[in-house]
């Protein structure tokens, strides 16, 4: 038996595994320990042996090692050994019964990580917002760089059972876990919380049943809505049942009512109004003035706004950018959304393949820009693309029958259409011609917002 003895963190492990798989060491031998009590192998000999690791795996196994069950540091390893062995497609194997369960783990972790996005609630403590959170895997580290993005101006200490993060406005520093009394129960955000979740409340959330499917009960007790259950509870069981028992179709019963546009981009995070959510890295919400006077619209975020929560941020995104600078608009003075909220995509192999949402994911997704629109009421609403119409307008119209005009809409002067921005990346005849017919669209819809 060959003690492999390391810290328990993917570095101790990923060091210790590279010495004993280039040593030719068959994982049936070895103990994966942190014991002091045990004597490490002192003298493992390092192979010669040039080892080459897909990428696939280093991602895999850097994800895998925030799975709460320790047997992970053993079923990487053997599968690492497989792999360098010669088996160098076994990733791509999912019936094989170790990459089964690596599946399985990410899928648990991946879960997690969306629970915390949409759970974790701050209190505010002197100048400091505190949470406290119990996760079931050790995602802590891998989370709070997400949420030092999305919170990135205040303050903030997130508090688990097994360790925290705290962010001062500049770096994160980790520290140990902290018990559950630790977090503060009774300050103004609180209150704040309370009010809002008051006058948003949505009945779908106090349907105990639904509530225990969607909100382990572990939650709870860090989630100050949880107080008013009881008294929400009496005139809210019937709708809340309705609601529940039918797969989701609408997001309406997300969109917090009465909201502000802040309000509504931290309540996305907890849309269950179609499955898009499941796949997604996050939603991406609306970005721009929110006095604008135009709000460009399009279809659904694409693989790096996705990854990155914000709209048109690819190559789609950079091409519309140039657009707008040869129209004369400066996206600074604009409003970016989209139809959709989570972006759809078919896996090919390692890479995510943009996939165009169906009827009733549009649907579903329409009460969050419909919300965004009142809200902004702009001078003019620019569909790009046949999706977007669809959302803007409730029905089915294609852009070449409508491009050019300028429709009405009852919150905004006039809504025109244009083609969208990655129609551009795919033409391959013609192409400056339909990009010279893009600004001109562009054009017309500055001419509408001055005249
Ligand atoms: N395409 C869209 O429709 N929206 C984005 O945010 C990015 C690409």
């Amino acid at each position: 038996m060959i003690v492999a003895k390391f810290d328990r963190t993917y570095e101790g492990w990923r060091n210790a595994a590279r010495r004993l798989v280039s040593a030719g060491a068959p994982p049936e031998d070895i103990l994966w320990t942190a014991d002091p009590s045990l004597f490490a192998a002192e003298t493992l000999s390092v192979g010669t042996r040039n080892i080459a690791v897909p990428k696939p795996f280093v991602a895999l196994a850097d994800l895998i090692s925030c799975h709460r069950d320790e047997a992970k540091w053993s079923l990487l390893y053997r599968v690492l050994y497989r792999i360098v062995q010669g088996e160098r497609h076994l990733l791509a194997i999912e019936s094989d019964p170790d990459v089964n369960v690596l599946y399985r783990m990410r899928k648990e972790i991946t879960h997690d990580m969306h629970r915390m996005k949409a759970f974790v609630r701050f209190r505010k403590v002197d100048d400091r917002y505190i949470s406290w959170h119990k996760p079931d895997h050790l995602i802590v580290e891998k989370m709070a760089p997400w949420f030092a993005e999305r919170f990135g101006n205040m303050k903030w200490s997130i508090l688990t059972p097994d360790r925290s993060a705290h962010w001062d406005l500049q770096k994160l520093t980790f520290g140990p876990g902290a018990p559950a009394t630790e977090a503060p129960s009774e300050d103004a955000l609180e209150d704040l919380w309370r009010a809002y979740y008051a006058s948003t409340f949505n009945p779908n959330r106090v349907n105990e049943k639904a509530l225990r499917n969607h909100v382990p009960a572990r939650y709870w007790a860090a989630m100050p809505e949880t107080e008013m259950i009881r008294g929400l509870i009496v005139d809210a069981k019937a709708r809340g049942r309705q609601m529940c028992e039918a797969k989701p179709t609408s997001a309406a019963a997300f969109v917090p009512r009465e909201a502000t546009l802040p309000i509504l981009r931290q309540a996305v995070h907890a849309c269950r109004g179609c499955d898009l959510y499941e796949c997604a890295t996050q939603p991406v919400f609306g970005q721009g003035r929110e006095d604008a006077q135009i709000v460009l619209v399009g279809e659904q975020p694409g693989e790096q706004e996705d990854l990155s929560g914000l709209p048109f941020v690819g190559p789609a995104g950079q091409l519309l950018d140039r657009a707008l600078g040869d129209a004369g608009l400066n996206r600074g003075d604009l409003y970016l959304t989209n139809a959709v909220r989570h972006f759809r995509f078919e896996e090919r192999g390692k890479r995510r393949i943009h996939k165009t949402a169906s009827r009733s994911q549009v649907a579903a997704c329409q009460p969050w820009l419909e919300a965004e629109l009142g809200l902004i009421r702009p001078k003019l609403i620019v569909c790009m693309g046949a999706t977007a119409l669809l959302s803007v307008l409730g029905r089915a119209v294609r852009v070449s029958d409508v491009r050019g005009q300028a429709l009405q809409h009852r919150y905004a002067r006039a809504v025109t259409a244009t083609v969208h921005p990655s129609f551009l990346l795919r033409v391959r005849e013609r192409q400056s011609e339909e990009y010279s017919r893009f600004v001109e669209d562009l054009q017309f819809a500055r001419r509408l917002v001055e005249a």
